[in-house]
């Protein structure tokens, strides 16, 4: 099983700065995800949400249900300790843990180029749209 988690503004998708994260709906991207994933052996739990505290609740539950994650943290990267430590009770349990981005976020303002995730992540991918989350599918198996 595997936890394809999406934080803040990304339900937006599709209309939200489709010139930085194009014109993909976040449905699309569950779609495409759904069928990557049933294509690598894998199934997957979809879910977005805008609120910090259930995200970090559906990191818990993917340790408890030992699930391997995908995440787009959203603007949380940038700030967010309490969703860095929720991640850091990943991967520390021995689960993966891959951190997304469908823009590249070092090539954009100067708050986006710290990600408080990536150092207790499994590993990040970035800059690549929709395609970043069927990387990160590929990179867990
Ligand atoms: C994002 C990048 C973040 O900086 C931003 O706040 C987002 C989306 C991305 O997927 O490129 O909401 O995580």
């Amino acid at each position: 099983m595997v936890f394809v988690l999406s934080g803040p503004n990304l339900g937006r998708l599709g209309t939200r700065e489709p010139e930085v994260y194009g014109s993909d709906t976040l449905e699309d991207i569950h779609d495409a995800v759904e069928r990557e994933a049933r294509d690598l052996g894998l199934v997957a739990d979809c879910r977005q949400t805008n609120h910090e505290g259930e995200l970090i609740d559906w990191l818990h539950e993917a340790v408890d249900v030992g699930a391997d994650v995908v995440l787009n943290p959203g603007a949380f990267t940038h700030y967010s300790y309490a969703v860095r430590d929720a991640c850091a009770i990943v991967t520390t349990s021995g689960r993966s843990l891959v951190e997304v981005h469908l823009s590249n976020p070092a090539a954009r303002e100067e708050f986006r180029h710290t990600s408080v995730v990536a150092g207790v992540a499994t590993g990040t991918v970035a800059g690549f749209g929709l395609q970043s989350y069927l990387l990160a599918l590929r990179a867990l198996v």
